[in-house]
C-alpha cells in the first residue's frame, strides 16, 4: 500500500517498536558499518551512543584495512541496491568478517548473509526506525518499555508539530540557510537534520557540534556571517561546560539561536525526539517552498546512470 510522505514520517512511532536484533553473535573486536545517506545515518547515530568496542562507519565502496575475521560488519541499505554498500559487503564477506545486513530487498538480500529484512514502501530516510532498531535492541537496550515511551513521544509530535512548523517558518521567512549546532551524543542527529534539509526541503544546510565548533566555525560566526545568511539552530538541554559554551559562543559572536528543546528523560528518548523534530521542520520547510519533500529524482537518475 502506497503511503504518502507525511504518513511515512508519522510511521516513525511504530517503527521504533519493530522487534529485530542481530541474533547470536560470535565475539568480535571491532564493528564496521557500511551505509550511505538515509541508511548510513542509522549506523552513525548508533556509533555515537555505543562505546563498548570501536565502531567505524564507512560511507564508501571499500573497507578499512584492519577489517577481518574479528570484525562485525553491518551493511545497511534500505533499497539493497546501493553500489557502495553492496561492494563493501562483498569485500567483508571475502575477508571473512562476521556479516549482518539490514535491507528491504535488492541485491544485498541475495548475498546469502544473515539479514534483518525491513518492510518496503518507504523512502530510506523515512525508515530510520527500522534501520536503527536492530543496533539498539542488540547493543543498547532490549527493554521494550523504553521503546514504548519513545513511541509515545513521537506520536505526540505527530499530533502536534506546530513548534516545528514555526521553526520552518522562521527559516523560510528569513530566506536563510540552516546551520544546525549539536553536541555529543547528538552530533550525528545534527548531521541528520542537515541531510533532511537537503533532501526534504531541497536547500543547502550545515551542521557542526560543540565543543569542536568553538575551535573553527565560531570564528566566522562573529566576523563574516550572521542572521542575514543563516538560521542557527541549537539543541537545548546541554549541561556543564557544553551549556556554557553554547551561551558564551552566542554572546561573543552575537549569534542568535533558535533552540530546539528535546523532550524525554533518557538519552534515547531525547535522541529520537530531536530526530523527529528535524523530520518535521524539514518537511514543513519543503512544503513552504512548494517543492515535493519526497522527491529525490536527482539521486535516482544518478544511480541509474552509474549502472551503465
Ligand atoms: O534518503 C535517501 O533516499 C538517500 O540518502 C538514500 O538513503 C541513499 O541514496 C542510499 O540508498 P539506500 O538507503 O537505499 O541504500
Amino acid at each position: 500500500m502506497y503511503m504518502n510522505f507525511e504518513d511515512q514520517l508519522r510511521d516513525f512511532s511504530r517503527q521504533v517498536k519493530f522487534k529485530a536484533n542481530f541474533g547470536e553473535l560470535s565475539p568480535f573486536k571491532n564493528i564496521v558499518i557500511s551505509g550511505m545517506g538515509g541508511s548510513g545515518i542509522a549506523g552513525s547515530i548508533f556509533s555515537e551512543i555505543y562505546d563498548k568496542a570501536p565502531v567505524q562507519v564507512v560511507s564508501d565502496y571499500g573497507l578499512p584495512s584492519y577489517a577481518d575475521r574479528d570484525t562485525l560488519f553491518v551493511g545497511i541499505s534500505y533499497s539493497g541496491n546501493t553500489e557502495e554498500t553492496v561492494a563493501a559487503t562483498k569485500e567483508a564477506m571475502r575477508r571473512g568478517c562476521q556479516v549482518r545486513l539490514i535491507t528491504s530487498g535488492g541485491e544485498l538480500s541475495e548475498l546469502g548473509a544473515e539479514t534483518v529484512v525491513v518492510p518496503k514502501g518507504y523512502q530510506p530516510r523515512a525508515a530510520l526506525g527500522y534501520l536503527i532498531k536492530p543496533f539498539l535492541s542488540t547493543f543498547i537496550t532490549s527493554d521494550e518499555a523504553q521503546y514504548d515511551r519513545i513511541s509515545r513521544l513521537l506520536s505526540d509530535m505527530d499530533t502536534n508539530n506546530s513548534n516545528e512548523k514555526d521553526v520552518a517558518g522562521k527559516i523560510f521567512g528569513r530566506r536563510s540557510i540552516p546551520y544546525v549546532l549539536g553536541y555529543p551524543p547528538f552530533r550525528w542527529v545534527a548531521y541528520r537534520w542537515k541531510t533532511q534539509f537537503n533532501e526534504n526541503s531541497k536547500i543547502l544546510a550545515f551542521s557542526a557540534y560543540f565543543p569542536e565548533l568553538d575551535h573553527n566555525d565560531a570564528i566566522p560566526f562573529k566576523h563574516t556571517y550572521g542572521k542575514e545568511n543563516f538560521s542557527f539552530l541549537v539543541f537545548g538541554g546541554s549541561t556543564g561546560q557544553i551549556e556554557k559554551r553554547v551561551r558564551f559562543t552566542s554572546e561573543i559572536t552575537s549569534t542568535e539561536y533558535i533552540t530546539i528543546q528535546p523532550k524525554g528523560d533518557t538519552v534515547l528518548e531525547k535522541l529520537f525526539y530531536l530526530v523527529h523534530a528535524g523530520d518535521y521542520v524539514s518537511y514543513h520547510l519543503g512544503n513552504m517552498r512548494k517543492i515535493d519533500p519526497e522527491d529525490v529524482s536527482v539521486l535516482t537518475e544518478l544511480k541509474e546512470r552509474l549502472k551503465s
